[in-house]
């Protein structure tokens, strides 16, 4: 696929969640556009991987262990971050499917804990580490299709990634004065390691509900997020942008 080229010299982006997956089509986008880039994950061995990927931009990148569920966690990431900040993407997220019936209270704390308050927490912990000069000031939050219809077996998914798309707007609001654009995007089906951890006939049957009758690559993801991140995107905000091949008008 040939990706958007966008000019982001200059700029540095943290992005959660982005040794793997979209997450880490996020920081390699970033990174060929020219922006520093810190990485924020709490796998040891999707760090590692990431690392050795991405070495031919190595003066560009930071790594931190972090778990987007700790408060604490985040805020020892937040203080090795070696730059100003301008882009934050929160994209780190987990699933654990169960029906309603058989879901766990672990099950709803996990999920909740990384994929909303997790939100809270790295945001919280970088807003003061964003770059006082820039009036070009971007946060992307990572949501999903399944927040704007509901779906079975995800009452702890739906509900984390259905706050993910109102906290957007509430920051949009918030934030606008002080140079920032808050937006959310909300993936269809993407072929990543969460995807693929599906039962195969589960994910013949969602491809087979998408108009375009196929997955989405981590580089839709990621050519969204770079377009919001850019100039271009400012006077776009508290939006939340489907990028689902039209998954969503059903
Ligand atoms: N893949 C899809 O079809 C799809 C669809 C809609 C939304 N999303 C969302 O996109 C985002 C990325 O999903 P993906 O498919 O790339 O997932 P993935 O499992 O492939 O990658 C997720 C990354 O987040 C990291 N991570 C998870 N929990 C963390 C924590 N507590 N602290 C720090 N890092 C953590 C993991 O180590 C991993 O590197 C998630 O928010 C997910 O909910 C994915």
């Amino acid at each position: 696929m040939q990706n958007i080229t966008y000019n982001f010299q200059n700029k540095s982006a943290i992005v959660t969640g982005g040794a793997s997956g979209i997450g880490f089509q996020i920081t390699k986008s970033f990174l060929e556009s020219g922006a520093k880039v810190s990485v924020w994950d709490y796998s040891d061995a999707a760090l590692a991987q990431a690392k050795s990927e991405l070495s031919a931009f190595a003066s560009q990148l930071h790594f931190t262990k972090v778990d987007v569920g700790s408060r604490e966690s985040c805020a020892q990431a937040a203080g090795s971050v070696p730059w100003a900040v301008d882009i934050l993407v929160n994209n780190a997220g987990i699933t654990r499917d169960k029906s309603f019936a058989k879901m766990t209270g672990e099950e709803w704390d996990a999920v909740i804990g990384t994929n909303l308050t997790g939100l809270f927490n790295v945001t919280k912990s970088l807003f003061e580490k964003f770059n006082a000069n820039s009036s070009h000031r971007r946060i992307v939050n990572i949501s999903s299709v399944v927040a704007l219809y509901g779906n079975f077996g995800q009452t702890n998914y739906v509900a984390a990634k259905a706050g993910v798309i109102g906290l957007t707007k509430t920051w949009a609001k918030e934030f606008a004065r002080k140079g920032f654009t808050v937006n959310a995007i909300a993936p269809g089906f993407i072929r990543t390691a969460m995807t693929q951890a599906m039962p195969k006939e589960a994910l013949e049957q969602m491809a087979a509900r998408v108009p375009a009758q196929r997955l989405g690559e981590t580089e839709d993801i990621a050519n969204a997020v770079l377009f919001l991140a850019s100039e271009q995107a400012s006077y776009i905000n508290g939006h939340t942008l489907s990028v689902d091949a039209g998954l969503v008008i059903g």
